[in-house]
């Protein structure tokens, strides 16, 4: 893989998009119950905005491009934003995050227009649950959301889910024994201090490790080798047609191995998910600046890249981190994943 390189050596190629910080669900470990005010309209970035971003950068080396939101299916005419980068040359991998209410309604038209894959957000498997953690989302809508991806072609899918203790950590077994049945990619990730109204604690948090013992109670699971595996560490049940992942960027973070961008609805570059540092590119954009400005802004938040996030689980650090209020800090709906 080519591309361009940040201070540590690591090769830059995947840039995140969220196209907004709006959401169909209010999940409790991702929004506030209410007060989330959205970003104004106006500050968001046009489609023509982001398709002009993705193309410069594609340009200096970028390669995959991930769409995400908030819900990235509420915004209108996502479909026209997944043809336009999939006409920009270099992008080899397009896909996007979703939590699936949506998505048997626009499967087929995002195929049809270039998407190569979803992953979709799901964390229970019980409509009752799925609906209390959610805030109100019908986990039929996103079954049937499945369903359409699988037959639009998008694959493969993947399932993300996030455990939390006492809340659906009961359900990791049964999350992992889909993959014996189904070809999907059943990932767990470990729960991020991202949350609000203190719903992050210690003592909710799972540990991939942890994770990966409880799904060995269905049997024993051996390494899958998958070509663009990412931050994912992948294992296979004996004769499963899917594999399960696992995500750990706080018990064992994969900052070494990083290679994104994000870049936020309201036209912010954010290096990492962890740091605050963000690099707007707004101003240039509407005021006229030539590619090259652009261009100079995208290498810039490559350089400041930071190594790594340095969040140790019982690290005293994280509990101030999620203590500080200060609502200058993104929600993760703010910034995708
Ligand atoms: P694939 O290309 O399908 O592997 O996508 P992905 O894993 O990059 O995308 P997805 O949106 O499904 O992300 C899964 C989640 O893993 C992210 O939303 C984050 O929560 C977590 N994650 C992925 N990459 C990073 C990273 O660089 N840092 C941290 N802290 N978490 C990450
Ligand atoms: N911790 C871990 N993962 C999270 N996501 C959202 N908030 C958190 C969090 N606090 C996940 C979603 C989605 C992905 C983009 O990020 O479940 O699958
Ligand atoms: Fe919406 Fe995704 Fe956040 Fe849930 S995790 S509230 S689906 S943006």
């Amino acid at each position: 893989m080519s591309g361009p390189k940040d201070n540590y050596q690591r090769i830059i190629n995947y840039l995140r998009v969220s196209i907004t910080d709006r959401c169909n669900l209010r999940c409790i470990y991702c929004m506030p119950s209410e007060g989330l005010t959205p970003i104004e309209h106006k500050e968001i970035l046009r489609y023509e905005e982001i398709v002009r971003i993705v193309r410069i950068a594609a340009g200096i080396g970028v390669r995959k491009v991930r769409i995400t939101g908030g819900e990235p299916l509420v915004r209108k005419n996502a479909t026209y934003l997944i043809a336009s980068i999939r006409n920009i040359g270099g992008i080899e991998d397009l896909s996007l995050t979703t939590n699936g209410i949506l998505l048997e309604q626009y499967a087929k038209e995002l195929a049809e227009a270039g998407l190569e894959r979803v992953n979709i957000s799901l964390d229970s498997l019980r409509p009752d649950r799925y609906r209390e953690i959610t805030r109100g989302g019908d986990i039929n809508s996103v079954l049937r959301g499945i369903e359409a991806a699988e037959k639009a072609g998008l694959r493969p899918i993947k399932i993300n889910m996030v455990p939390i203790r006492g809340l659906n950590s009961d359900e990791i077994g049964e999350f992992a024994k889909m993959t014996l049945k189904v070809p999907y990619q059943v990932r767990f990730i470990e729960f991020m201090p991202f949350g609000t109204e203190d719903m992050w604690r210690p003592e909710k948090f799972i540990s991939a490790d942890e994770i990966k013992s409880i799904a060995e109670r269905i049997g024993p699971l051996t390494p899958a080798k998958l070509g663009k595996s990412g931050p994912a560490r992948y294992f296979r049940f004996d004769g499963a047609s899917g594999v399960v992942g696992f995500i750990s960027p706080l018990s064992n973070h994969f900052c070494g191995e990083c290679n994104r961008l994000r870049l936020t609805a309201d036209g912010k570059l954010r290096p990492c998910l962890f740091s605050e540092t963000e690099i707007d590119l707004k101003p240039a954009l509407r005021g006229g600046a030539p590619d090259d400005e652009i261009r100079r802004l995208i290498k810039l938040s490559i350089e400041v890249k930071p190594e790594g996030h340095n969040i140790r689980i019982q690290n005293t650090e994280l509990r101030s981190l999620i203590k500080n209020k200060d609502d200058r800090r993104r929600q993760m709906s703010r910034i995708g994943g």
